[in-house]
């Protein structure tokens, strides 16, 4: 079972999940971070940045990108990450990967895999989870075990993510995105997941049965899980109270 962790907002989730990434980065400075973009994981970034550590070695694997967006454009995911996350954190710009950065389409998958491999595979993952339960962007009736790939991204998502563009035809009908089988690859995910909007989506993942129907359940299978929600996303879940009981008693050796 995942270990959940409710948190009253987004401010003190971030700061969670800064806390979990500094003490990963104090013990390996050279981590490899898989990194989610939208504005789930926004108060993270800013938190870890306070912290003021040297994140200079740090390699970086965003999790997805959208398909035919400009070079340079705003809103594309390899803009988003230097703005909100290289430049904060100073991250160093040629340690971060985004899939497609470079080669031909139809090989970043397969290149995004190997890169992946070679950099000793992904520390800890960030994920945020979209209202169709996706993770990355991997909508549902992905595979469980799929690899990085070129995606059709739902109506529903694209209409969530609408408001970063000027118009909701501007934003992309295709992304590249880690699969949920890369995803399962990373030797810690961290879920977080806030606001109402996000509290049926959540429980599917957490409690559900796991299923393609809602990619997110796919963290059921990973044995290293922490997911971090505010009090409106946690809403539907039916094990609150064990998963405050649990964070309020652990152990010394667990709260470093
Ligand atoms: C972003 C990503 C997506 C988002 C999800 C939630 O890289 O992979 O899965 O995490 O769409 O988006 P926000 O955080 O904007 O609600």
């Amino acid at each position: 079972m995942a270990e959940v962790v409710i948190v009253k907002d987004s401010i003190e989730g971030g700061s969670v999940a800064a806390g979990l990434i500094a003490r990963l980065v104090r013990r390996k400075p050279d981590a490899v971070l898989g990194l989610a973009t939208g504005s789930t994981p926004l108060s993270t970034w800013q938190a870890l940045a306070k912290l003021n550590l040297d994140l200079s070695k740090v390699r970086g694997f965003a999790l997805d990108e959208y398909v035919g967006l400009p070079v340079g454009h705003p809103q594309s995911y390899r803009s988003v990450i230097s703005r909100e996350v290289v430049g904060p954190l100073r991250l160093t710009p040629e340690f971060v990967r985004v899939p497609a950065d470079s080669g031909p389409l139809e090989t970043a998958g397969d290149d995004y895999e190997q890169a992946i491999r070679d950099a000793g595979g992904v520390d800890l993952q960030v994920l945020g989870i979209g209202r169709t339960g996706h993770i990355g962007f991997n909508e549902p009736g992905s595979s469980l075990a799929s690899l990085t790939r070129v995606k059709t991204l739902t109506e529903a998502t694209r209409t969530d993510n609408a408001r970063f563009f000027d118009s909701p035809d501007q934003v992309p009908t295709h992304c590249i995105t880690q699969g949920l089988g890369t995803i399962l690859r990373a030797k810690h995910l961290v879920l977080l997941a806030f606001g109402a909007a996000k509290a049926p989506a959540l429980a599917g993942a957490v409690e559900g049965p796991v299923t393609s129907s809602l990619p997110g359940s796919v963290i059921q299978l990973h044995p290293n899980v922490t997911v971090i929600a505010d009090e409106a996303a946690a809403a539907e879940l039916k094990f609150a109270d064990y998963y405050r009981n649990a964070w309020n008693s652990r152990l010394d050796w667990e709260r470093d």
